[in-house]
């Protein structure tokens, strides 16, 4: 009785039946006089190509090329064991089994069958840890394949003389050339895109939502604004070791990368998840309120490298999340602060040690090479960086540290400006060259003869600045636009009438901070525009990196890491005949601050 299967291919299933029967007849006598309908003992013999297609710290892509030299086989098992300690997690082209370093990987629905001389191309992912010594000695069905052919001849002899001209039959005879399967691609191939958040959505950390969900009203349009707020993305802050090993009251990074891989299986849509690498020695070196737990002087490089970084990296790494894009925003502030900041202890000793440079790059060599991790290097803002006296040497810097990486201009995927800032995308009522009584805006007080007067015109320099020193043109932009809405009833409807430039300037700029360098929960703020992908040309996105709500540094002058900027009754330090603009009440820096997270609700722009 004949089967025609799923894909054409003729199939014999008495000769199934029939092969365990012959095979006993035929022992030991070779081509056997097929008296029944029978076909004569089934040849076998195999040959195996096995491959490491990419390998990376802790795991490795797998190719396999079964050849089968035998009679055509109509399922298939290939088995080998490991000298090592691989562990395969995912497979394409077949399932597998794993048992101890002994794996079994047997046929996909679609490539069962499988003729003499023909091939098959299982792949997989695996994991592994310090050698990845490859299995040498495989056994398909049971039988070993050592890459010869078997000695007795297949079942029917090919033809002698050359195929017909004619089309062949329509059932060509099962030793017949072989079917040609055509297996559907194995997992799409982890590709590096150029902008991981094109088309994607973007992963909704759980430890948030459960300080919204604790804190803020549920009820009345606050609550409803809350609720909404809860299910805009935003960054997980890997601001210690604890934060990546999970502590009782916060998520581990395997904690996050589990649920964003959960998330992206639940909504069917590819997914980015945003997190913030930033624990370096002496970090925050000109500020108090976000110091961090190692110290340059007690060995804090090396901690950092190894029992920070390496950590992450090997959690990212997981094949497992493979198609997950993970973003990482690496070291906010610490490359600016060697630009401006080196009169200040901490910094001086950042940028001698080198610490700060080859932390970054250690950090870039490491994640860059994981393809789904996309690397983006912090830029400050326009208020720090925008003066071309600043603007040049932080090119210059930055440049000279990426290009010092093993991929080199290659290991990051753009920059990143406002991180945690409060400097305004753009500021709509005017620009920093236009003049009001003769004189251009950006000589205003508020502006003191900045280049830029906004995030947007200064990173789209940043971009130029960087495309000539040799980076990409495919490098993206981002900037944090969480906290930098300005809206609310104090945010101008339009531009002022004055002709006297800093009333005009003031009364018509959206950023309302006393100062352009006030960084401590500013009051008046609000949340800016929703995260968006491709908002502007070279722009990979506009992106919420700090979580609104969460405090940026304490205002009781008696506890630890008090910094004065942070005291809404102390003056700013960069421009004393102002205040601080700070918000009373604040906790320890990245603490849940209700009153902020409100005033944030309030101010936003777009509103709510
Ligand atoms: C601040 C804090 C950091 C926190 C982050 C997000 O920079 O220093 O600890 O995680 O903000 O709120």
């Amino acid at each position: 009785m004949k089967v025609i299967g799923p894909n054409g291919i003729m199939r014999h299933r008495r000769a199934r039946i029939g092969v365990t029967i012959a095979a006993a007849l035929a022992l030991g006598t070779g081509m056997l006089a097929v008296a029944s309908t029978q076909p004569a003992r089934a040849a076998a013999g195999c040959q195996v190509n096995y491959s490491i297609v990419t390998q990376w710290d802790v795991g490795f892509t797998g190719n396999i090329i079964i050849t089968n030299l035998g009679d055509p086989l109509t399922s298939w098992t290939l088995e080998y064991d490991y000298p090592g300690n691989q562990q395969l997690t995912q497979s394409w082209n077949s399932t597998f089994t794993q048992t101890g370093t002994h794996v079994t990987l047997n046929n996909a629905s679609f490539n069962a069958s499988l003729g003499t001389n023909a091939t098959v191309n299982p792949g997989f992912n695996a994991s592994y840890a310090n050698t990845n010594v490859s299995p040498t000695s495989f056994t398909l069905n049971g039988v070993a394949c050592t890459g010869t052919a078997p000695t007795s001849p297949p079942t029917s002899p090919p033809p002698s003389s050359p195929p017909p001209s004619s089309p062949p039959p329509s059932s060509p005879p099962p030793s017949s050339s072989p079917p040609t399967t055509t297996a559907p691609p194995g997992p799409p191939a982890v590709t590096h895109v150029d902008n991981p958040f094109a088309g994607a959505v973007g992963y909704l950390n759980p430890d948030y939502q459960k300080e919204i969900a604790d804190n803020a009203p549920t009820t009345g349009t606050l609550g409803a604004e809350a609720s909404e707020v809860a299910n805009i993305p935003s960054a997980v802050w890997l601001d210690s070791m604890s934060a990546v090993t999970g502590t009782a009251t916060r998520m581990s990074l395997q904690a996050h990368l589990d649920a964003a891989l959960a998330q992206e299986q639940a909504d069917g849509q590819q997914l980015t998840a945003e997190f913030v690498i930033y624990d370096l020695p002496n970090r925050d070196c000109a500020a108090l309120a976000s110091n961090g737990e190692l110290r340059i002087a007690q060995n804090g490089l090396s901690i950092y490298e190894s029992q920070y970084i390496d950590p992450i990296a090997a959690l990212m790494s997981d094949p497992k999340y493979q198609n997950v894009r993970i973003v990482t925003v690496v070291e906010p502030d610490s490359l600016p602060n060697l630009v401006t900041n080196l009169s200040i202890a901490d910094c001086a000793e950042a940028n001698s040690s080198g610490a700060y440079r080859m932390g970054i790059q250690y950090a870039l060599n490491k994640l860059h090479a994981i393809p789904n991790v996309y690397t983006y290097i912090d830029l400050g803002h326009y208020a720090w960086l925008g003066w071309d006296s600043n603007f040049n040497p932080a090119v210059t810097l930055i440049t000279g540290v990426i290009k010092g990486t093993t991929a080199g201009v290659n290991s990051v995927d753009g920059f990143i400006s406002d991180t945690a800032g409060y400097s305004t995308t753009t500021e709509p009522f005017m620009t920093a060259n236009q003049t009001v009584g003769g004189q251009p805006v950006r000589s205003a007080h508020f502006y003191q003869f900045n280049t830029y007067i906004d995030e947007a015109s200064y990173d789209t320099a940043m971009y130029n600045a960087f495309v000539a020193q040799g980076f990409p043109a495919s490098i993206g932009m981002l900037i944090d636009t969480s906290r930098n809405g300005w809206g609310g009833a104090a945010r101008p409807a339009g531009p002022s009438t004055s002709t006297t430039l800093d009333t005009f300037v003031n009364d018509s700029r959206i950023d309302r901070r006393p100062q352009s360098g006030g960084w401590c929960n500013q009051s008046g703020a609000g949340l800016g525009t929703r995260p968006v992908a491709s908002p502007m040309p070279h722009f990979d996105a506009f992106v919420w990196i700090k979580p609104p709500g969460e405090s940026d540094g304490t205002s009781d002058s008696t506890a630890t890491r008090f910094d004065a900027m942070c005291d809404p009754n102390a003056q700013n330090r960069y421009d004393n005949s102002v205040k601080t603009n700070a918000l009373p009440g604040a906790p320890q820096a990245g603490q849940w601050f209700e009153a902020e997270f409100e005033m944030l609700l309030g101010n936003a722009f777009p509103a709510l």
